[in-house]
């Protein structure tokens, strides 16, 4: 069993290594055709703000793509179990997995050519999910979550949350396509915070697969997905690195996203997977008042570009506090309490200017003006320790809430 699976991880990573190679050489052959057919942005971070082809994620969603549809008979030619019973829901659980990652990497495309509106960006991850829902379902269907240690004297050692845990695992796809979108906007952020959760998914899984023989399998199921997941990133991220050559788009955001969730769904690790999501969801509670509009949010809350200096500064927005509702001014009140905002208030007409609500323009509030290169490294160090701290939270600290 072990072997076979060890034959098949060895075969997904040369499947991957190819995928990669010709991702880095398809992608820059590409960049002329999307200018023409219109798919382009302009880098808003640099002197003459160049024109730079957008999407490119769905170069990367295609290979990806290419790459599990061509590894798909892997693991099941070799299968000594299938001389007695065909592992029917593992096929199952892959060809979901490719189903919801295949759509979310159409409505990303479309969102990029069409640019939708707020309500379908939370409505289609959902619609894309639900394929995977029903196949968690018809497998697994546990939807009891093991409590803390402290709790359990109250409330006993597990509780059965049912349809709420179908919901949850509905949202997590919304979040996770969602939260990368939102932490957005310097070169090299989007495809590089995606890049670190994609290896930090790839260490506890090997992890995992070498300590819990009973897991092996879902954890293994994995790799095979998050293994040319990572190759396919990693071309793109080459040309979107400062200076960026190329835009990844929300495509890549909406594919990426939905590949974290389908492995941490039916690998089940979907808390373990949103310890690694620690920066996005710091940058997500930060920027509810303005996602709500109980602050006002411009089209572009990316830092804005000083050319004298060729760093980035935090971009602002203006409010007066009075036209704010009760939301809007108790979340203004406390940020400005706990001083995670900058704040200046005009004595004459009342107007008040604060930075947006983003992590990236939070660091500039913190650090000062920055160029856009070294903005980039700082975010992705953020990334990294903070999966580091995931993974203290996941190993030691764990043992002593759940007894692992
Ligand atoms: C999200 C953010 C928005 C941010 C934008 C940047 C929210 C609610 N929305 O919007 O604040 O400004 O992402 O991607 O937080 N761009 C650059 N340099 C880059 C990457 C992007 O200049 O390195 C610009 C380009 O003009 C590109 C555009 O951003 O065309 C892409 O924006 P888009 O992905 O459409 O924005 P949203 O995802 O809607
Ligand atoms: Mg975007």
């Amino acid at each position: 069993m072990q072997n076979f699976m060890s034959v098949s991880l060895l075969i997904n990573c040369a499947i991957s290594a190819c995928a990669f190679l010709i991702t880095k050489q398809l992608i820059p052959s590409l960049r002329d055709m999307f200018i023409a057919a219109n798919l382009f942005g302009n880098d808003l971070c640099k002197r003459n703000k160049p024109k730079i082809p957008e999407a490119m994620g769905v170069v990367t969603g295609c290979m990806f793509l290419i790459a599990l549809f061509l590894f798909i008979p892997v693991p099941f030619v070799f299968n000594e179990k299938q001389v007695n019973e065909f592992p029917h829901n593992q096929l199952i659980e892959l060809i979901s997995a490719l189903l919801s990652i295949c759509c979310m990497i159409l409505l990303g495309f479309a969102d990029d050519v069409l640019n939708l509106r707020w309500r379908h960006k939370l409505l289609l991850p959902t619609i894309a999910s639900l394929p995977l829902l029903m196949v968690y379902y018809v497998n697994f269907n546990r939807t009891t979550i093991i409590l803390p240690i402290f709790v359990r004297n109250v409330l006993g050692s597990s509780i059965d949350i049912g349809i709420l845990y179908y919901i949850y695992m509905g949202m997590l796809a919304v979040f996770c396509t969602n939260a990368i979108n939102i932490l957005a906007g310097i070169n090299g952020l989007e495809a590089g915070q995606s890049l670190i959760i994609a290896a930090s998914i790839i260490v506890f899984n090997m992890i995992e697969m070498t300590h819990d023989s009973n897991t092996r399998m879902e954890h293994a199921f994995s790799l095979y997905i998050i293994v040319p997941y990572f190759a396919t990133s990693l071309a793109l991220f080459m040309f979107n690195k400062y200076p960026a050559r190329v835009f990844v788009g929300d495509t890549f955001c909406y594919l990426s996203g939905m590949t974290f969730a389908v492995v941490g769904i039916l690998g089940h690790f979907s808390k373990t997977l949103l310890l690694f999501f620690i920066p996005q969801i710091i940058n997500f509670l930060y920027s509810i008042p303005q996602l709500f509009h109980f602050v006002p949010c411009p089209r572009h809350r990316m830092p804005k570009y000083n050319a004298t200096t060729d760093r980035l500064e935090p971009s602002k927005t203006q409010f007066h506090y009075k036209d704010l509702n009760i939301f809007g001014r108790l979340c203004v009140s406390i940020f400005r309490l706990i001083r995670i905002i900058e704040w200046s208030e005009s004595d004459k007409d009342g107007v008040v200017i604060t930075n947006n609500f983003t992590l990236i323009n939070f660091l500039l509030v913190v650090f000062g003006p920055q160029h856009e290169q070294r903005l980039t490294h700082y975010l992705l160090v953020v990334q990294v320790l903070c999966t580091l701290v995931a993974f203290v939270i996941r190993y030691p600290l764990a043992k002593y809430f759940y007894e692992y």
